[in-house]
């Protein structure tokens, strides 16, 4: 099976759970990267991105040379922001009519998923989702114990 791990990440966490998923299934990665990406810090990050969220702004994203029909299996993966997926995700669903894909989804958090995996299922109708898993800020929280998760959860959906 040919799977495709698709993600966006601001500070690396969902970055980082996307490499060991990929490793672990012999993947390959497409990392979504807006044009104009957040440069705010701190407080400020939260505000703009968190508008940006939830207004559904749909970022330009620099061009990628991976495409997601070519694959059987597509594991996708959000940082939440402001209790839904990131607006790179929104630009990639917008791009991309995914259907009859096995599909994966994943997100990381620094308190809660909320409503963040079914917004992204609504995007995906069509499709059959093969699984779902949220991760606490892995890279702050057990980062081995994540990882040994995320590795789990990886062998699962190739079943
Ligand atoms: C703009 C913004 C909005 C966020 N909103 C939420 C939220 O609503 N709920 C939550 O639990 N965490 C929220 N977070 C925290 C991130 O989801 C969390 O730190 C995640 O692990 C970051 O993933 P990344 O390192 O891949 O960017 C937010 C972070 C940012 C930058």
């Amino acid at each position: 099976m040919k799977s495709l791990i698709v993600f966006y990440s601001l500070e690396g966490n969902t970055r980082f759970i996307a490499q060991t998923i990929a490793e672990e299934i012999k993947g390959d990665i497409l990392e979504l990267k807006p044009v104009n990406d957040i440069k705010q810090k701190g407080f400020m990050r939260y505000l703009w991105g968190g508008k940006q969220a939830m207004s559904k702004k749909i970022p330009e994203l620099k061009p990628f040379d991976k495409n997601p029909n070519d694959y059987d299996l597509i594991v996708i993966g959000t940082p939440v922001w402001a209790f839904t997926f990131a607006p790179a995700l929104r630009a990639f669903y917008s791009k991309n009519k995914i259907q009859n894909k096995k599909i994966a989804l994943f997100c990381c958090h620094g308190g809660g998923k909320a409503g963040t995996l079914n917004k992204m299922k609504e995007q995906l109708t069509g499709n059959n989702i093969v699984g779902e898993i949220d991760f606490m800020d892995p890279l702050i929280h057990n980062k081995e114990d994540n990882a040994r998760k995320a590795k789990e959860w990886a062998r699962k959906i190739v079943k």
